[in-house]
């Protein structure tokens, strides 16, 4: 694909974005702010619905994982501890011809400010050396602004995790091999954030670290990769388009002895999706030493205390959502006009059903009032009767609704309606039981 149709494909999907209430540019009347976004009705329902996703196969439906939700402001302390004061740091050089600032390594993903159809290695610009610019955050606790009150937004949620390791373990009474996840925002002062949702400064993330026996933890890496890849599959995602890269030595983070990345090719390249890392015991060791309190594990069976290793599974939950819909976004010619489709597995799908009465008369708007009342005890539906039927199923496809059940002629004789499948275009006549029951497999199945 070339940069100009990579452009416009991502264009298309920022606009479909906006157009359909899933992202919005953050403070947009106020003319935005450089790589903050909001999520729209939709946005915010996805969002929610991928979360409600990771969560449940994370957290809910395991007994060895317990959830966790930490304060995003943490002692300043445990930042230094963890080694992100010194080393989160990103290469940066600064452009004195066009006065653009840079990631070093990155450098041909930016865009010279003068010539935006070349990189900066492409514009003839005279680059600086490069420097190391850390990543983190900074502002002030309380009333008064000086070094002493400093404190970090975080860049990671694993560490409120470690710092609870104990409280967890103690009041759950879990028993190594076990786990703790947690969702939540993360903040990095990205030098060039990029690509819509893709690169932020402000993001959420859904990590998870699970404790084992440091003599086990190769077998419990191999584990989780297997569990994070397979969690793609059921999330609907193509599978063609993901695939393993593994870390080399160069690009290990300072806490890693393994690392891999599950990557996705998005209309910009192949790019880190989620990293499943092997930390060992390199953090609790850490805040351990610091903190000089015990930490360590006490091993009934083994009859031994010791600090586990910690394999990591660290996902975007904006990227995520970014992978979502760029792996449902399809365009097709219908009788010579061009359709969007957001192809969305119901099981994430904002909407999950759109109820729509064929026409506004002979009762037909009283019973398809009734079956969306009944549906939407159980599920996020909507009603539509504005405009044609062919139309109204046009809107929905592009929201990403996967059935549209339109209330007819027929209907009123034998209380079945059609329910059409966004991606086969077929229609199933089914009673308001057979449908909530269809609903409930292709949602919660
Ligand atoms: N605790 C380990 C950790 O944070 P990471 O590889 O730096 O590891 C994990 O980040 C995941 O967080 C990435 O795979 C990506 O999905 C997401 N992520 C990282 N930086 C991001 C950013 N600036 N914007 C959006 N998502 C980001």
């Amino acid at each position: 694909m070339s940069a100009k149709q990579v452009e416009t494909l991502m264009d298309r999907i920022v606009s479909l974005c906006k157009r359909r209430g899933y992202v919005f540019p953050s403070s947009e009347i106020y003319g935005g702010l450089s790589s903050c976004w909001d999520y729209g009705p939709l946005g915010a329902e996805l969002k929610r619905n991928l979360k409600t996703f990771w969560w449940n196969a994370m957290t809910s439906r395991r007994d060895d994982v317990e959830g966790v939700d930490a304060a995003i402001l943490m002692h300043p302390q445990v930042w230094h501890t963890s080694g992100h004061v010194t080393e989160f740091n990103d290469p940066m050089v600064d452009c004195k011809t066009c006065k653009g600032r840079f990631r070093a390594d990155k450098l041909e993903e930016c865009r010279c400010l003068n010539k935006p159809s070349k990189t900066p290695l492409e514009c003839g610009g005279e680059l600086t050396e490069v420097r190391q610019f850390n990543l983190m955050f900074k502002t002030h606790m309380g009333p008064v602004a000086d070094d002493s009150n400093e404190v970090f937004l975080r860049p990671e949620t694993a560490q409120g995790i470690y710092v609870n390791f104990l409280n967890v373990k103690n009041s759950s009474r879990q028993k190594i091999p076990f786990g703790i996840a947690q969702i939540g925002k993360a903040f990095r002062n990205e030098i060039t954030p990029s690509n819509f949702i893709f690169r932020t400064r402000e993001f959420e993330q859904m990590e998870m670290q699970y404790f084992v026996y440091p003599d086990e933890d190769e077998k419990w890496f191999e584990y989780w990769r297997q569990e994070r890849w397979e969690w793609y599959k059921a999330l609907g995602i193509n599978m063609e388009k993901l695939r393993w890269h593994e870390h080399g030595k160069d690009e290990l983070a300072h806490y890693a002895k393994a690392a891999y990345d599950i990557e996705y090719e998005y209309p910009f390249g192949w790019q880190e999706l989620e990293g499943v890392h092997n930390r060992t015991d390199f953090d609790l060791t850490r805040h351990m030493d610091a903190v000089k309190k015990d930490l360590r594990y006490f091993d009934e069976a083994r009859k031994e205390k010791f600090l586990p290793y910690i394999i990591e599974t660290s996902a975007g939950c904006d990227r995520t959502l970014l992978t979502l819909l760029v792996d449902a976004y399809d365009e097709m010619e219908i009788k010579g006009e061009k359709r969007v489709f957001l192809r969305l597995s119901p099981k994430v799908a904002p909407i999950k059903a759109a109820v729509l009465p064929l026409v506004k008369k002979d009762g037909m708007p009283e019973f398809a009032e009734k079956v969306f009342a009944d549906l939407k005890k159980r599920f996020k539906v909507f009603y539509d009767v504005a405009g044609a039927v062919g139309r109204r199923y046009a809107r929905m496809d592009e929201a990403g609704c996967p059935y549209c059940v339109t209330v007819d002629g027929q209907t009123l004789e034998d209380n079945t309606m059609t329910v059409r499948d966004r991606d086969t275009m077929e229609q199933t006549r089914m009673t308001t039981a057979e449908l909530m029951a269809f609903l409930d497999e292709k949602v919660n199945g």
